[in-house]
C-alpha cells in the first residue's frame, strides 16, 4: 500500500474526524497537496463484525473498562500491508519508548509507517505482535492514541524534503537537531522592544562571530534548561 520514493503514513483509529482540522489547517495538510508524502486515515471500524461494528470487549480477570479486540486489529493492520513489505508499523502506547528528535529522522526515510491508535483500555497485549514499533510521547496517559499520532506525523513530515521552506537548514539547526542540543535564542524586528534589544552581535553581518555566538548560547541554555540530553563531550 505504499508508493515507491514517497512516504505514505496510514493512521488508524475509532475515531478518525479528529485528524480533520490537523490534514486540513496545517503544514503537514499542505505537504500532503504538494504530494510529499500520503496520509491515509483509516477507520478501525470498517474492519469489525456485526451490526454494531464492536471493536472492543471486556477485560479477562476483571477489571474496569474495555480493551481493543484483536479481530478488527490485525484485519486492519494486515490490509494496509503488501505480501512480504516491511513497514514501520508503530504502536502507540505510554509503555512505549519515549518518541524523539532522532526517531523522527529515522522515520522521515521510511516509506510506508502504519499508527495504531489505542482507545478505552488499551490493546490486548497480542496486538503487539503487529507492531514493530511501540512509541510514547511521553510519560502521561492520553485518553486515545490519535493526538499522539498526529504529533509524530507532524514532527516526521516537516522533515521532508520541501515541505518547510528554507530547505535542510530550516531544521538543522533546530533543538535536538544541531548536535543534540537547544536551539540558540532567535529575535526578530522590532530591534528593541520595550527596552529589550537584540544582542548587537546578530545585528553586525559577522557570519562567523554569528555562528560561534549561537553556538555558545546553544550550549548554554541546554545547559541551564535540558542538562540531561547533553554528552560529556558538548
Ligand atoms: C487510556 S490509554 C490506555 C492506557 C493503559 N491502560 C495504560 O495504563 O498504559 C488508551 C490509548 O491511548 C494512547 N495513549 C495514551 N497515552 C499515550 C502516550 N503517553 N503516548 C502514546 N499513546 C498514548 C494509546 O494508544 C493507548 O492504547
Amino acid at each position: 500500500m505504499c508508493f515507491k520514493g514517497m512516504l505514505t503514513i496510514d493512521i488508524i483509529s475509532v475515531q478518525p474526524n479528529m485528524f480533520r482540522g490537523f490534514l486540513e489547517e496545517s503544514i503537514v495538510g499542505r505537504a500532503v497537496k504538494k504530494g510529499a508524502c500520503r496520509i491515509n486515515i483509516i477507520n478501525l471500524r470498517d474492519f469489525a463484525e456485526g451490526p454494531y461494528r464492536k471493536v472492543d470487549d471486556k477485560i479477562y480477570g476483571g477489571g474496569p473498562g474495555m480493551l481493543m479486540m484483536c479481530p478488527p486489529w490485525f484485519k486492519a493492520v494486515e490490509s494496509r500491508l503488501a505480501e512480504g513489505e516491511s513497514a514501520r508499523v508503530i504502536m502507540t502506547s505510554p509503555a512505549g519508548r519515549k518518541f524523539d528528535q532522532r526517531t523522527a529522522e529515522e522515520l522521515s526515510k521510511s516509506e510506508h509507517i502504519v499508527f495504531m491508535c489505542g482507545h478505552y483500555e488499551g490493546f490486548d497485549k497480542r496486538i503487539e505482535t503487529l507492531a514493530t514499533d511501540m512509541f510514547s510521547l511521553g510519560d502521561f496517559v492520553m485518553t486515545g492514541g490519535e493526538l499522539a499520532a498526529a504529533a509524530m506525523t507532524d514532527a516526521i513530515v516537516r522533515l521532508l524534503p520541501g515541505v518547510l521552506g528554507g530547505g535542510v537548514e530550516a531544521t538543522a539547526n533546530e533543538s535536538f537537531s544541531n548536535g543534540g542540543v537547544l536551539e540558540a535564542p532567535q529575535y526578530t524586528h522590532p530591534v528593541d522592544f520595550r527596552g529589550m534589544k537584540v544582542p548587537d552581535i546578530l545585528l553586525s553581518g559577522d557570519h562567523a562571530k554569528i555562528e560561534a555566538w549561537r553556538r555558545a548560547k546553544a550550549l548554554e541554555l541546554t545547559r541551564e534548561r535540558r542538562p540531561d540530553i547533553l554528552t560529556p563531550n558538548s
